[in-house]
């Protein structure tokens, strides 16, 4: 092969290299990123027919390994919304990964179908492996007990809409902080903002894992409070996070039985809380939030669901690299 063919086929690839982005971990995105992330999802939500064929020819792929509901409908939904359309498998059990093909073999054989894709996996690192031998964009909807970057980008996105600010918060994080993605990712996503506290409500033995205490709280010089009490805590919270006990991450299921209703919010428990408390929810909801709380206006987890689309039709432009019609 000639110098100039071989420099040529180097150059392109340095392009593609350089090019493709994916979204693995909150921390993929800087503040200046994920805040102009956020800020065109809220224009998306105020006048979404500007944006309903920005995607026109484009398919995703959804490819889930593992249960959803919201997740992968709520990117089903965010490309049609766009204009695109939509393939996807939604069990490991309904794609070869049943007859042992592993995640690297998948992604190379998907990237000939589809633009972009979105893998939920039950292996921590999975969503990592695949973005390694990827063409397209990969996003991680959820690795294991690891991240869930695509519900922080919805988090943050109600909290915005909700508080107006990202800035100067006290959020409490309640339940399952050991095994809970969202809230792994929520912490490193919200230490970016200035003056964020966090109250971490947990059972002893489901607080958060040491690497985010040390490593990203203690690292950043966070203010935060590790308790068992929600209660006593409800007067000084802007946000309260709630999370189901992660079932399918015990390794018994006595553990799970015992520690599953350590927190319900209930409408007693709400009257402790401020008039301007907002109480979100990744969902799905167990029993960790009466169904008597869900007409209180302060509770927000279904609007949070909505929000969720317009953070992800933004995602899905911002890794397109579409530009705004
Ligand atoms: C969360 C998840 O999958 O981590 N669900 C979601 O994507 N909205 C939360 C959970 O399953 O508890």
């Amino acid at each position: 092969m000639n110098t100039s063919l071989n420099t040529l086929i180097f150059l392109n690839f340095r392009r593609l290299e350089l090019t493709l982005k994916h979204l693995i971990s909150p921390m993929d995105f800087t503040i200046e990123e994920t805040n102009d992330l956020l800020a065109l999802a809220e224009r998306i939500k105020d006048n979404p027919d500007k944006y309903a064929h920005v995607c026109d020819g484009k398919k995703i792929a959804t490819l889930f390994y593992e249960p959803s509901t919201r997740t992968r409908l709520s990117f089903e939904t965010a490309m049609i919304n766009l204009g695109g359309q939509v393939i996807g498998f939604s069990s490991a059990q309904s794609s070869s990964a049943a007859k042992g093909e592993s995640v690297a073999d998948t992604i190379r054989v998907i990237s000939c179908f589809a633009d972009i894709c979105a893998m939920r996996h039950p292996k921590e690192g999975a969503p990592t492996v695949a973005s390694q031998f990827s063409d397209i964009p990969v996003i991680n909807a959820g690795d294991g007990g690891h991240n869930h970057p695509t519900q922080t980008l919805t988090d943050l996105l109600t909290i915005k809409l909700l508080k107006g600010d990202l800035n100067n918060l006290t959020i409490g994080l309640c339940g399952d902080l050991k095994f809970g993605r969202t809230v792994h990712s929520l912490i490193n996503a919200m230490v970016r903002y200035s003056n964020t506290r966090f109250v971490l409500i947990s059972p002893n033995e489901l607080r958060i894992p040491d690497y985010l205490r040390k490593e990203v709280l203690d690292a950043n010089n966070i203010d935060y409070l590790e308790t068992d009490e929600l209660e006593k805590n409800m007067p000084d919270l802007d946000i309260l996070y709630m999370t189901r006990v992660q079932r399918e991450r015990f390794f018994n299921e006595e553990d799970y039985v015992r520690l599953k209703d350590s927190f319900i919010l209930d409408e007693k428990k709400m009257q402790y809380a401020r008039d301007d408390m907002f109480v979100l929810h990744p969902l799905p909801r167990v029993n960790e939030i009466s169904v008597s709380v869900d007409k209180d206006p302060r509770a927000v987890y279904f609007k949070q669901v909505q929000y969720g689309v317009y953070a992800r039709m933004a995602l899905i432009m911002k890794l397109l690299d579409i530009k705004e019609p």
